[in-house]
Protein backbone atom coordinates (compact mmCIF):
# COMPACT_ATOMS: atom_id res chain seq x y z
CA UNK A 1 0.00 0.00 0.00
CA UNK A 2 1.61 3.76 -1.13
CA UNK A 3 2.24 5.56 2.10
CA UNK A 4 0.13 8.60 2.40
CA UNK A 5 2.34 11.59 1.28
CA UNK A 6 3.18 14.65 3.79
CA UNK A 7 4.48 17.93 2.91
CA UNK A 8 6.18 20.28 5.14
CA UNK A 9 8.46 23.60 4.60
CA UNK A 10 9.53 25.81 6.65
CA UNK A 11 11.96 29.03 7.01
CA UNK A 12 14.99 29.23 9.09
CA UNK A 13 13.22 29.66 12.22
CA UNK A 14 11.92 25.91 11.85
CA UNK A 15 14.96 24.39 10.83
CA UNK A 16 15.55 22.92 14.63
CA UNK A 17 11.83 23.25 14.95
CA UNK A 18 10.54 20.55 12.36
CA UNK A 19 12.73 18.06 13.63
CA UNK A 20 10.61 16.42 16.14
CA UNK A 21 7.14 16.25 13.40
CA UNK A 22 9.28 14.53 10.86
CA UNK A 23 10.39 12.33 13.14
CA UNK A 24 6.81 11.87 14.68
CA UNK A 25 5.41 11.47 10.58
CA UNK A 26 8.07 8.79 9.66
CA UNK A 27 7.57 6.97 12.74
CA UNK A 28 3.41 7.02 12.26
CA UNK A 29 3.94 5.61 8.57
CA UNK A 30 3.82 8.52 6.60
CA UNK A 31 5.91 9.83 3.73
CA UNK A 32 7.43 12.99 4.19
CA UNK A 33 8.14 15.45 1.36
CA UNK A 34 11.02 17.85 2.72
CA UNK A 35 10.67 20.86 0.91
CA UNK A 36 11.88 22.94 4.03
CA UNK A 37 15.15 24.85 4.64
CA UNK A 38 17.38 22.72 6.99
CA UNK A 39 19.84 25.63 8.36
CA UNK A 40 19.40 28.68 10.30
CA UNK A 41 20.76 30.61 7.35
CA UNK A 42 17.73 33.60 6.45
CA UNK A 43 15.61 32.72 4.04
CA UNK A 44 12.23 34.30 3.00
CA UNK A 45 8.92 32.76 4.29
CA UNK A 46 7.22 33.34 1.25
CA UNK A 47 8.98 31.41 -1.13
CA UNK A 48 8.69 28.14 1.10
CA UNK A 49 4.39 29.12 1.22
CA UNK A 50 5.05 29.18 -3.24
CA UNK A 51 6.81 25.44 -2.47
CA UNK A 52 4.27 23.59 -0.29
CA UNK A 53 1.21 25.34 -2.03
CA UNK A 54 2.40 24.02 -5.55
CA UNK A 55 2.98 20.87 -4.08
CA UNK A 56 -0.40 20.61 -3.02
CA UNK A 57 -1.66 21.85 -6.20
CA UNK A 58 0.10 19.41 -8.06
CA UNK A 59 -1.27 16.38 -5.75
CA UNK A 60 2.45 15.55 -4.63
CA UNK A 61 1.16 15.62 -1.34
CA UNK A 62 -1.96 15.04 0.25
CA UNK A 63 -1.69 17.33 3.02
CA UNK A 64 1.42 20.17 3.96
CA UNK A 65 2.69 21.36 7.40
CA UNK A 66 4.11 24.83 6.72
CA UNK A 67 6.33 26.41 9.20
CA UNK A 68 7.75 29.79 9.78
CA UNK A 69 8.07 32.23 12.74
CA UNK A 70 4.45 32.78 13.77
CA UNK A 71 2.97 30.80 11.01
CA UNK A 72 1.24 33.89 9.82
CA UNK A 73 3.73 34.73 6.62
CA UNK A 74 3.78 31.16 5.35
CA UNK A 75 0.28 31.10 5.20
CA UNK A 76 -0.73 34.08 3.63
CA UNK A 77 2.07 32.94 0.76
CA UNK A 78 -0.06 29.24 0.37
CA UNK A 79 -3.19 30.88 0.61
CA UNK A 80 -2.40 32.61 -2.53
CA UNK A 81 -2.69 29.22 -4.15
CA UNK A 82 -6.28 28.34 -5.83
CA UNK A 83 -7.06 24.79 -4.47
CA UNK A 84 -5.12 25.66 -1.01
CA UNK A 85 -7.09 25.68 2.36
CA UNK A 86 -3.96 26.90 4.60
CA UNK A 87 -5.36 26.94 8.44
CA UNK A 88 -3.08 28.82 11.42
CA UNK A 89 -3.43 26.69 14.42
CA UNK A 90 -1.90 27.20 17.96
CA UNK A 91 -4.02 24.96 19.79
CA UNK A 92 -6.28 21.63 19.70
CA UNK A 93 -9.36 22.83 19.35
CA UNK A 94 -8.72 25.43 15.86
CA UNK A 95 -6.30 22.45 15.10
CA UNK A 96 -9.33 20.04 15.03
CA UNK A 97 -11.73 22.46 13.49
CA UNK A 98 -9.54 23.24 10.63
CA UNK A 99 -9.74 20.02 9.41
CA UNK A 100 -13.59 19.07 10.17
CA UNK A 101 -15.43 22.78 9.26
CA UNK A 102 -13.04 24.00 6.52
CA UNK A 103 -11.17 20.59 5.41
CA UNK A 104 -7.76 22.60 5.27
CA UNK A 105 -4.96 21.16 3.58
CA UNK A 106 -2.38 22.68 4.98
CA UNK A 107 -2.06 24.03 8.98
CA UNK A 108 0.76 26.32 9.44
CA UNK A 109 2.84 26.55 12.80
CA UNK A 110 4.48 29.14 14.33
CA UNK A 111 8.07 28.00 15.58
CA UNK A 112 8.34 30.96 17.48
CA UNK A 113 5.37 30.81 19.15
CA UNK A 114 4.13 27.17 20.25
CA UNK A 115 6.75 24.34 21.40
CA UNK A 116 7.60 21.30 18.88
CA UNK A 117 5.95 19.04 21.59
CA UNK A 118 2.75 20.61 21.14
CA UNK A 119 3.59 21.24 17.66
CA UNK A 120 3.36 17.21 17.02
CA UNK A 121 0.06 17.01 19.09
CA UNK A 122 -1.58 19.71 16.65
CA UNK A 123 0.25 17.36 13.44
CA UNK A 124 -1.68 14.69 15.26
CA UNK A 125 -4.72 15.80 15.76
CA UNK A 126 -4.73 17.48 12.17
CA UNK A 127 -4.09 14.28 10.48
CA UNK A 128 -6.64 12.00 12.26
CA UNK A 129 -9.49 14.34 12.40
CA UNK A 130 -12.51 13.39 9.42
CA UNK A 131 -13.49 15.77 7.37
CA UNK A 132 -17.85 16.97 8.49
CA UNK A 133 -19.65 15.06 5.57
CA UNK A 134 -22.83 18.20 6.51
CA UNK A 135 -23.62 19.40 3.59
CA UNK A 136 -23.57 22.90 5.27
CA UNK A 137 -20.09 22.47 5.54
CA UNK A 138 -19.46 21.02 2.04
CA UNK A 139 -21.43 24.22 0.57
CA UNK A 140 -19.18 26.68 2.22
CA UNK A 141 -15.97 25.13 1.21
CA UNK A 142 -17.35 24.92 -2.20
CA UNK A 143 -17.90 28.19 -1.84
CA UNK A 144 -13.71 29.27 -1.29
CA UNK A 145 -13.36 28.02 -4.85
C1 LIG B 1 11.46 35.48 9.91
O1 LIG B 1 12.27 36.16 10.79
C2 LIG B 1 9.99 35.69 10.27
O2 LIG B 1 9.59 36.95 9.84
C3 LIG B 1 9.14 34.62 9.65
O3 LIG B 1 9.58 33.38 10.09
C4 LIG B 1 7.65 34.66 9.95
O4 LIG B 1 7.39 34.82 11.29
C5 LIG B 1 6.83 35.54 9.12
O5 LIG B 1 5.59 35.60 9.20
Amino acid sequence: MNKKVIAIANDHSASEFRKPIIEYLEQAGYEVLDLGTKDSKPVDYPDFGVKIAKAIVAQKAELGIAICGTGIGISIAANRFHGVRCALVYEEETTRLARQHNNANVIALGARIISSYKAVELVKIFLDTPISSETRHQNRIKKLD
